[in-house]
């Protein structure tokens, strides 16, 4: 896929589902939350790359208590939108969990696949605690079970698009998730 002209590019965006707003207002208040629960110890934020980089960093300035970032890469093979079941992490995290209360950060959970074992293979590292937290959750497609502790929004089964979130790369740029359109 390669779009070359604006007009290609925004034939894409279909509607906007969750406005910039919106999303603003639910991370502060999951910002506020995770701030609230601090114990002391270390919080480390673990991103999934790349669909959470830009959660992650508004999540990040929202929380006002020590917390550390790190950095995973999980890819889930698609073809075109739909998931193939196959999940490889293309790239470890640095830290050790053992210090830290772990916050896996996650754009969405689709099939629960990615999810299901990163968060597996971050708790046999015996972390203080771990849960997870994604922007968006779609519960209608999971093919296995997992629940995040938090999930700001819940959608319907539509591919979405936006603040992170990509169709073929493109898209992540944009400031609101929105519905694509073939
Ligand atoms: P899962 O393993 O099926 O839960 O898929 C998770 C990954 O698939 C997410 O981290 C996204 O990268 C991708 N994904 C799932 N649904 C969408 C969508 O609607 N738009 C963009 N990417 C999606
Ligand atoms: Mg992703």
């Amino acid at each position: 896929m390669e779009i070359s002209s604006v007009s290609e590019f925004e034939k894409h965006i279909s509607r906007v589902l969750i406005s910039a707003k919106q999303i603003e207002e639910a991370v502060k208040a999951a910002g506020r939350e995770i701030s609230e629960q601090w114990d002391g110890r270390p919080i480390l934020l673990v991103s999934i790359l790349k669909g959470s980089f830009v959660f992650l960093a508004d999540l990040n300035r929202a929380i006002n208590v020590p917390c550390e970032v790190g950095f995973m890469a999980a890819k889930s093979y698609y073809d075109g939108t739909e998931s193939v079941g196959e999940v490889k992490i293309t790239m470890d995290l640095a830290q050790d969990v053992s210090k830290y209360h772990v916050i896996i950060v996650e754009d969405i959970v689709d099939t629960g696949r990615t999810l299901s074992d990163v968060y597996k293979l971050l708790s046999s590292r015996g972390p203080l605690s771990i849960k997870v937290i994604t922007l968006l959750d779609k519960p209608e497609r999971r093919l296995v079970d997992f629940k995040p502790e938090k999930a700001l929004f819940t959608i319907p089964d539509l591919f979405v698009i936006g603040y992170g979130l990509d169709l073929g790369e493109y898209y992540r740029n944009l400031p609101y998730i929105a519905e694509y359109k073939e």
